[in-house]
């Protein structure tokens, strides 16, 4: 069964009996990337601000059989991540998979930019990324193995103007995690960056058109990415065959960086 599911979601990677996090799983590229991993057999906990934002998420894991339940936080919280965990651990008994993809953006160019703007984008972004790897990391330490992939952005690799906050929290999610990475290798942990290009979802769909062709123009592949290009590479880095593979930061990107 879990195989049949694997396989008709185009994933060949198993990871039955194992628990995963997904911050930011109500929609997007974290609700694609929920179904995916659940697809491949993993126990799916799905984090968002609100329980009703992840209905959809956990409906349609349902709906292919799969198992996940759902939890209300705010990742830049730490009272909240050590909640989330600590009910997700006392569970399922592990958790092997964690991906920080929880992410906004609050645009503006820098000279008008108010600290609210850079403040609130750097907490949810950066220190979410920070405060679930810390919880959990913990809890991968006690297990001896994890895989941990945190969504970070081209905009973290390249400038982009209108994000200096957008572009220095993900450009912080990578320096976070190839240090990280380096602290945990020796426990059988991974960690690794999936940097999107231009993806099709909520975060994008507010674009002036005008903006949206001008971008296409600037990438090889002519189209935009989808959640599931993104849901692709995470199942892979997720699983056990990529034991040998850490630190490293991947562009999905239609070659726009390339
Ligand atoms: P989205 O706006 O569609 O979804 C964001 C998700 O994060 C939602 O589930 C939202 O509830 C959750 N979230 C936001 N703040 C939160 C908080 N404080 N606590 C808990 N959950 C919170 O975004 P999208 O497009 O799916 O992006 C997902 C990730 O991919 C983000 O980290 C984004 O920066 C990154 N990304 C997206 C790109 C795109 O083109 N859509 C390009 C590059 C990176």
């Amino acid at each position: 069964m879990a195989e049949e599911r694997a396989l008709a979601a185009g994933c060949r990677v198993d990871l039955t009996g194992q628990t995963a996090i997904v911050t930011g799983a109500s929609r997007g590229i974290g609700q694609a990337i929920a179904v995916r991993l659940a697809a491949c057999g993993a126990t799916v906990a799905g984090v968002a601000r609100t329980l009703e934002g992840l209905e959809g998420t956990l409906a349609a894991i349902k709906a292919i059989g799969g198992t996940a339940e759902g939890h209300a936080a705010n990742v830049a919280s730490s009272a909240d991540v050590e909640r989330v965990v600590e009910a997700v651990e006392a569970k399922t008994g592990k958790i092997h998979i964690l991906v920080n993809n929880a992410g906004i953006t609050r645009d503006g160019l820098m000279l008008r930019m108010d600290e609210d703007a850079w403040q609130e984008v750097i907490d949810t972004n950066l220190k979410g990324t920070f405060l679930f790897s810390k919880f959990v990391g913990a809890c991968m330490m006690r297990g001896r193995y994890g895989r941990i992939i945190n969504i970070s952005s081209v905009a973290g690799l390249v400038g982009n103007p209108g994000q200096a906050n957008y572009s220095a929290s993900k450009a912080g999610v990578i320096g976070f995690s190839r240090t990280v990475a380096r602290e945990l290798a020796s426990r059988g942990i991974t960690v690794n960056v999936v940097a999107p290009g231009f993806i099709t979802t909520d975060m994008t769909g507010a674009l002036p058109e005008k903006i949206k062709t001008e971008v296409k123009e600037r990438i090889p592949v002519r189209r935009f990415g989808t959640p599931d290009d993104i849901a692709d590479l995470v199942c892979y880095l997720a699983g056990p065959g990529a034991s040998y593979v850490t630190g490293q930061v991947i562009a999905v990107d239609g070659g726009m960086t390339a």
